[in-house]
């Protein structure tokens, strides 16, 4: 414990639900976002160690990578059940990504949700020293801070949320909502991906909590001063397209070549995931197979979904409802020689993906909402810029703010996404390479590290 105010050399803490830890693939852009900052700069890395132990004894277990420590607990099955499934993906994520429709409220969830927040407080704050500059990420851990200014913790501390945040009108929905998202106030600076999700966290302040905004979206919320900052996440850019250049020489690229036979590839890579539009995105590709005769053979749609959450009945749901649609597409269209759809529901590592990205004619990122999505800008990175392919991305993804040349579509418009895979299939080659000039001078500045730098000078400044 401390009560010293922090300075700009201090260790980096960086706090999320999901540790990326050594030697593990790390899924979805938290994890390896946040595993690039710590490798760059050093620090502590706490967190859930992704093991469940018969209770939630709240003991840490240390490991040391390079510069990288971690600090890891076990949860029980009931905490980790009403906590992480509960709160979070049933109650939490839905709201999050706007489908109030989706939102399992359950008290119980809600006091899980609490003591591990509370539990994460009570061990966090004995590692934390005077300089340590903390950063908290994602929806799992909101009344964090909160809990740790309680326990005299009045170190610099950001959280960055790496879903979107839906309007106001939205949030209210939420039971017992200003007891939670109050606590958001604790922070000193609070990170979001578009200007759109801040402009939902400031109406929220400021018409249902009676917060005063000022300059510079500086908020004033009882005795706490607090900023909103739009910080969208980027990727290594550099490291992808090095990655994905590479790959060209991996057997598994030569075997999907071999296996198209001349076909032109479509990619979707998404964890499987209602928000991901997997299902309206299947009737867009069955639809342009309808209305286009022509492509029969000639094209081959690749879905790589690795399932998620799988003991919340949502995904369930989703997984049989996909593979439904999946094998009704096939016996609809496919020829003894030729699968319209491989939809596969393993990962890959990166490496492996970026060379599978590069390969792609298209790639198809139609989420029904994302917070940013760098499945997006992975696919970008990795193509040959001598003949690159196309982007064909919603609008309601976070990338699109940056990827103004993507062909930008309504995902729910499966009309709209079947007319943009037909526009990426034909667009002439000089098209492609100004398109994707473009949308890469975006990724090569806006890089992983520059995403790191900016939230971390915004919170030590
Ligand atoms: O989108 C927010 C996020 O934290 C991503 O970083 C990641 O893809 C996903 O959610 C993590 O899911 P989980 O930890 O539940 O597997």
């Amino acid at each position: 414990m401390n009560a010293v105010s922090p300075a700009r050399g201090g260790r980096l803490i960086v706090v999320s639900n999901r540790v990326a830890l050594p030697r593990q693939t790390a899924t979805g852009g938290l994890a390896s976002a946040m595993r690039s900052a710590l490798q760059e700069r050093g620090g502590l890395w706490f967190g859930w160690s992704g093991k469940i132990a018969n209770q939630t004894a709240g003991t840490l277990r240390y490991q040391q990578d390079g510069p990288v420590r971690y600090a890891t607990m076990d949860l029980s099955r009931s905490d980790h059940d009403h906590f992480y499934d509960g709160y979070a993906n049933r109650t939490l994520w839905p709201l999050l990504h706007y489908r109030p429709d989706l939102v399992d409220y359950n008290r119980g969830h809600l006091d899980g949700y609490l003591r591990v927040n509370r539990l994460f407080a009570e061990r966090l704050a004995e590692l934390i020293e005077p300089d340590d500059v903390i950063w908290i990420n994602d929806y799992h851990l909101i009344p964090l801070a909160a809990m740790l200014r309680q326990r005299h913790i009045r170190n610099r501390i950001g959280f960055f949320l790496h879903t979107p945040l839906p309007a106001d009108g939205l949030l209210i929905t939420l039971p017992r909502h200003r007891e939670l998202l109050g606590t958001l106030a604790s922070y000193d600076l609070i990170g979001l991906h578009t200007a759109r999700d801040q402009r939902s966290l400031e109406d929220y302040f400021v018409h249902e909590l009676g917060a005063s905004l000022r300059r510079g979206h500086r908020l004033r919320y009882g005795d706490r001063r607090f900023r909103a900052g739009v910080f969208p996440i980027g990727i290594d850019t550099q490291q992808v397209a090095q990655d994905a250049k590479q790959a060209d020489s991996l057997e598994e690229i030569a075997q999907l070549r071999a296996s198209l036979d001349g076909r032109v590839l479509i990619i979707g890579v998404d964890r499987l995931d209602y928000s991901k539009g997997l299902p309206q995105r299947f009737e867009a590709y069955a639809r342009l197979l309808e209305r286009a005769p022509e492509m029969h053979r000639k094209v081959s749609f690749l879905q790589i979904a690795p399932p998620s959450r799988g003991t919340v009945p949502e995904y369930r749901q989703i997984r049989r409802e996909l593979e439904r649609s999946a094998g009704h597409i096939n016996g609809t269209y496919a020829a003894p020689d030729w699968a319209p759809i491989r939809y596969v529901n393993n990962s890959f590592p990166h490496s492996l993906l970026s060379g599978y990205y590069r390969h792609a004619k298209v790639g198809l990122v139609t989420p029904m909402r994302d917070g940013m999505n760098l499945v997006a800008k992975e696919y970008v990175a990795s193509q040959d810029p001598d003949d690159p392919g196309v982007l064909v991305l919603s609008r309601f993804a976070g990338a699109a703010q940056e990827l103004s040349q993507a062909l930008l579509v309504n995902p729910a418009d499966t009309e709209e996404v079947a007319d943009a895979l037909e526009q990426a299939l034909s667009m002439p080659l000089a098209e492609r390479r100004r398109r994707w000039r473009s949308m890469m001078d975006v990724l090569e500045k806006q890089d992983i590290t520059a995403w790191r730098q900016s939230f971390l000078g915004a919170l030590t400044d």
